[in-house]
């Protein structure tokens, strides 16, 4: 039987061969521990939010977008202009603005070992700051195949920005293509 610790040796020598080996073959500038660790397996999304007061503020008018969806320089403008806020009144008392922003700051997608947030990320320029996720080019690019007759004129999405409509994981921070349904027009296939 081996020892513990020859054991423990081979688990890190074999988790530093993973993690060189998917580094050498990652498409990501700068991979992170965790995507060079599962590069595209345990954290293909974006992370899920764990913040009871973000999930019942910002999820109370519309699905509770993840902080990892935007740059936290989008953020900041968000949570700076809540007054007017896609033409109505989201305004919250000064604390609860601070520990939203503090949170959405923190796992804003600049932060973020999650692939789809580098995606978004790397497809913008480094001043962009976009108030919408559906503005981004990363975004863009991945719903031009979409119809009228399936989102403006759905009368069960009616907007692109109501992101749980047609991922059924969303909530989850998932957004896999094998999860889409369309309402009217069911699974999405290539
Ligand atoms: C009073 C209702 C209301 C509240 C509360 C609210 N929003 Fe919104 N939000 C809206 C509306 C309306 C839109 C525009 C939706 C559309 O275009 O379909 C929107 C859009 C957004 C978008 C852009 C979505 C896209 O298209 O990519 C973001 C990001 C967003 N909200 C973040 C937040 C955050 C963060 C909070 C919490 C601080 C919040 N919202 C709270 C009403 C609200
Ligand atoms: C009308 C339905 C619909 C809505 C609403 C929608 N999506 Fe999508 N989404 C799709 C389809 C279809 C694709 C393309 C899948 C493919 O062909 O790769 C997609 C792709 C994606 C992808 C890439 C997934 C992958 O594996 O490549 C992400 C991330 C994503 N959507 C996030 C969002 C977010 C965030 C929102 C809300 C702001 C949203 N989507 C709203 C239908 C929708």
């Amino acid at each position: 039987m081996k020892s513990k610790s020859s054991v423990a040796s081979m688990v890190l020598l074999s988790a530093a061969l993973l993690g060189m080996s998917s580094a050498a073959f990652s498409a990501d500038n700068k991979p992170g521990f965790l995507s060079r660790m599962f590069d595209g397996e345990k954290a293909p999304g974006v992370a899920p939010v764990k913040n009871p007061q973000y999930l019942e503020e910002c999820g109370s008018c519309h699905f509770p977008y993840q902080p990892g969806l935007l740059p936290a320089r989008s953020w900041k403008k968000v949570m700076s202009g809540l007054e007017d806020h896609f033409g109505e009144n989201a305004e919250l008392p000064p604390e609860d603005v601070k520990n939203i922003t503090d949170y959405m700051l923190k796992n804003a997608a600049d932060h973020a070992d999650y692939k789809r947030s580098k995606r978004i990320m790397s497809s913008l320029r480094a001043d962009d700051a976009p108030l919408r996720i559906s503005e981004t080019p990363y975004f863009i690019e991945k719903h031009n195949e979409l119809s009228r007759a399936m989102v403006q004129d759905n009368p069960k999405v009616r907007s692109v920005s109501r992101c749980g409509a047609c991922h059924t994981m969303a909530e989850t921070g998932s957004f896999s293509e094998s999860e889409i349904q369309i309402p009217g027009f069911g699974a999405w296939e290539d």
